[in-house]
């Protein structure tokens, strides 16, 4: 089968060749610094031109969810891909049909987008998921379905859009009015994430597993902890769970699965990301092949890279203070980058706000332990502040 993108780079096509990303956060930034170690010519749409895809070589100002802004963009690239998935699927369908490539494909962007649709097509596909079921509106909860996780089923990020439900008083101050998904409030012993990649020849590449470990007031990751200190035959499973799903969805890209692995010993799959993801930024500086550039490997129909995680790792995500909003000040930031091991990448955003990720830290160790001591010691050094 053809390999086009190995072939294009020996053709004069390779020189006109532009590959769109739609969205210029931190994910799209790194995916440039991939592009650049492969000479891939880029083109990043996003509405704010001061983000964190300002350095992209080609910037065009528009929103990725509107859909005259993504034909626009996307009839002037040649291939396209994402780095959020809340993206104008219409335009991206119009465009798959006119000719573009667009990984991942727009039917899984559609899916994924849904937290409804996605546990449909776990159930459908008997991928192990909580149990659920789908509601016309939060607030048609009754107190004996309690207690229980209730999602709005579309427009949710970073745990907004998530409610844990257990008393009727829950149901009036916190079920969201619209459609919802209720799911089984699943005894959680570890939340993991298993990256895995797939190239239009099918071929898959699977991560070591990341124990992700959440901020307790900010529904969002604190740190990520690589690999996962989990019993090798969970690990095993989990790796195989991830292929499995990236298989049934026929994806082209880099997918991220989170999944719960419970008290009872279960994994289940919580949710998908297809695209690269925030547990597996260590994957720079700790595997054979980054995210990143395992995600161009797919998409432009390459060999995948080794997903062989070389030294263990711990990543901190760098969050906004509370209590400051505005221009961002890095404190400590001098004291931190005398510890060994540490890499620093600072997504370049104009304000911090509470909790926002304005970047994060990769801290290698020759040990997990020793990767976590030198963690705990940056984390009591940073604060991002005004
Ligand atoms: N069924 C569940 N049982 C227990 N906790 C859950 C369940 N579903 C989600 N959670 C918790 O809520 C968090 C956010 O839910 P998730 O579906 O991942 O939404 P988001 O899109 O915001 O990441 C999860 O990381 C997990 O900690
Ligand atoms: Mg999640």
């Amino acid at each position: 089968m053809p390999q086009w993108y190995l072939c294009a780079v020996n053709t004069p096509f390779y020189r006109d060749f532009t590959l769109g990303i739609l969205g210029g956060g931190q994910l799209g930034r790194m995916l440039v610094q991939a592009c650049v170690d492969l000479d891939v010519t880029v083109a990043i749409l996003d509405y704010d031109p001061m983000g964190p895809c300002r350095y992209s070589p080609i910037f065009e100002q528009g929103h990725y969810a509107d859909y005259e802004d993504v034909l626009r963009f996307g009839r002037a690239c040649d291939l396209l891909t994402v780095e959020i998935e809340h993206v104008n699927v219409d335009a991206l369908e119009v465009l798959q049909a006119s000719g573009k490539v667009v990984y991942p494909q727009p039917h899984i962007l559609r899916m994924v987008q849904d937290k409804g649709l996605q546990k449909l097509f776990y159930a459908e596909h008997h991928i192990p998921t909580a149990a659920f079921e789908l509601l016309d509106s939060g607030k048609a909860l009754k107190p004996e379905q309690l207690p229980c996780v209730l999602k709005q089923r579309t427009g949710g990020y970073d745990g907004q859009g998530v409610a844990i439900i257990r008393t009727a008083q829950d149901i009036e101050r916190k079920a969201f009015a619209g459609p919802c998904v209720r799911e089984a409030l699943v005894p959680i012993r570890e939340e993991i994430s298993v990256l895995v990649a797939r190239n239009p020849q099918g071929e898959v590449a699977v991560y070591p597993p990341v124990s992700m470990v959440f901020h307790p007031e900010a529904n969002l990751v604190q740190y990520l902890v690589s690999p996962a200190p989990l019993p090798e035959a969970v690990t095993t499973q989990a790796r195989e769970l991830a292929c499995t799903v990236a298989t049934r969805l026929g994806i082209v890209g880099l997918l991220a699965v989170e999944m719960f692995w419970t008290t009872d010993g279960e994994l289940l799959v919580n949710e998908v990301a297809p695209r690269p993801h925030n547990s597996g930024h260590h994957t720079i500086e700790a595997s054979y092949t980054s995210q990143y550039a395992q995600h161009l490997r797919a998409i432009l129909d390459m060999p995948l890279g080794s997903t062989v995680q070389h030294t263990p790792a711990v990543m901190l995500n760098l969050l906004g203070a509370e209590g400051h909003a505005g221009k961002p000040v890095y404190q400590g930031l001098d004291q931190a980058m005398a510890i060994p091991g540490i890499q620093v990448h600072l997504y370049g955003k104009q304000e911090t706000r509470p909790f926002r990720k304005m970047g994060h830290i990769t801290v290698l160790g020759s040990t997990l332990d020793e990767a976590q001591e030198r963690a705990r010691q940056i984390e009591s050094l940073l604060t991002v502040t005004t």
